[in-house]
């Protein structure tokens, strides 16, 4: 069987490390990839946004299931484009991918569902836009509508800086397109949870909660990135709290979509701020979060073939999915300067040759120059640790993070720190 898996970040790395496992022993292949997923499937060089050029490579290799792994090419329509053709693609369709495309029409959904959200007022125009946030209580959160690679949101504690970001979306486009519509949205004070779930369309399997950290520095200060690591399971996601999530959020959602004529199948995502016990949605991303993913794949028990195939195939109500009784934790290291303006080229020095079974070293921004391999994004490699407890994940994690080194590298070194928090 022929899997190609789209996309070339820490994520992708972990399906493709997933599907190796297979016992079904799948050929992979991976588009683009990068120089650590080229040890496990052929990389080949088509970028992940080129939905012709995808398309066009399935077909000539017969490709039995293409797995998309990143938000772009969900929401060019790679699903629609490939199912006119009868190609097998796990993944949500376009309509069904504006749950995370499009903030507005995420928050319709949550309003016809009935899912707890922040209340939030969308603009098309600036200057309805600038009253509103300047009278709105503080603080109080500026949302871009479209995809803007998780750069959108600005949680704005002064007047000042509310109408600033109105100003910056709107007039400014510093998003594009993506910030012509935007949504001002109240603050939730409270912790933040990944629940994502397995879903064909009727069936939903939640996985294990998991918690990211958004921000670059330790103690979450400074800017926020794409995610600095993660940890799961989140103690935070209780069996009764995923329960509620799956009760109240995920199924209702996805019925919802189902509703409005576009089904969902997939993994749905559910981005979540936990206050005061109770679940409120912040975003619906339509595909697996990075770098959740790099933490909660190595704890799934049951083969990630097995899954995707029964989501595609409708039938995930007759699979038994089945976790790990262990923890995982994912350092993120990135290039200095990362939010910002970082250096790329830098060798990177001390890479295990193979992965064992308690330490992964996921590659998002890496290539391959030569014999070497070098950096080649922000975020360059996720180091996942894996142990019976969250201290023993967390050590390992460090301990092979501490034995890898390029010039400029940086990582927290405080990742899963809430988790010890809570229990002390
Ligand atoms: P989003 O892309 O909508 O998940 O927003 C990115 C980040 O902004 C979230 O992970 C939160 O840290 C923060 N955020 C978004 N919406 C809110 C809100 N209503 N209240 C507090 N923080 C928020
Ligand atoms: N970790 C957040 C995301 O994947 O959007």
């Amino acid at each position: 069987m022929k899997i190609l898996v789209v996309g070339s970040g820490g994520r992708e790395h972990a399906m493709v490390w997933k599907l190796a496992q297979s016992s079904r022993t799948p050929t992979l292949y991976c588009a683009p990839g990068n120089a650590g997923i080229e040890s496990l499937a052929t990389c080949v060089s088509v970028k992940a946004d080129d939905v012709a050029g995808l398309k066009a490579f399935v077909q000539s290799e017969k490709i039995d299931l293409t797995v998309v792994g990143p938000e772009a090419p969900l929401a060019l329509g790679i699903v629609d484009e490939f199912r006119k053709s009868k190609l097998k693609i796990f993944g949500p369709t376009k309509g069904a991918a504006r749950i995370e495309a499009s903030k507005v029409f995420s928050k319709e959904i949550m309003g016809r569902a009935n899912i707890l959200t922040a209340a939030a007022q969308s603009f098309d125009q600036i200057k309805p836009a600038l009253s509103y946030a300047a009278l709105h209580e503080l603080p109080v959160v500026v949302k871009a509508d479209g995809l803007a690679q998780g750069k959108g949101v600005m949680v704005a504690t002064t007047r000042e800086e509310a109408m600033q970001a109105v100003r910056d979306s709107m007039e400014h486009a510093v998003f594009g397109q993506a910030g012509q519509r935007v949504l001002i949205e109240r603050f939730l004070d409270g912790e933040e949870l990944t629940i994502m779930a397995f879903t064909d369309g009727r069936t939903v399997v939640p996985m294990l909660p998991a918690q990211d950290h958004k921000r670059v520095g330790d103690g979450d200060t400074g800017p926020n990135t794409g995610g600095m690591g993660a940890y799961c399971p989140a103690p935070l996601g209780t069996k009764a709290l995923r329960e509620q999530v799956t009760r109240q959020v995920l199924y209702p959602a996805v019925e919802a979509l189902s509703r409005m004529g576009c089904p969902f199948q997939g993994v749905l995502y559910a981005g979540l701020m936990v206050v005061k016990g109770t679940p409120y949605v912040l975003e619906f991303n339509a595909r697996m979060g990075d770098p959740e993913t790099q933490v909660v794949l190595p704890l799934l028990k049951t083969d990630l073939l097995e899954v995707l195939e029964a989501v595609v195939e409708h039938r995930l109500d007759q699979l038994t999915v089945d976790w790990h009784d262990e923890t995982a934790v994912c350092v993120v290291m990135t290039s200095g300067g990362y939010p910002g303006v970082y250096q790329t080229g830098r060798v990177i020095r001390g890479l295990p040759a193979t992965t064992d079974a308690t330490a992964m070293v996921f590659h998002a921004g890496t290539r391959r120059m030569g014999t070497e391999v070098v950096t080649a994004g922000g975020r360059v490699l996720g180091i996942t640790g894996r142990g019976k407890t969250l201290g023993d994940a967390q050590a390992e994690a460090y301990r092979v993070t501490k034995s890898i080194a390029f010039e400029g590298a940086h990582y927290r070194t405080d990742i899963a720190h809430r988790a010890f928090s809570r229990h002390t």
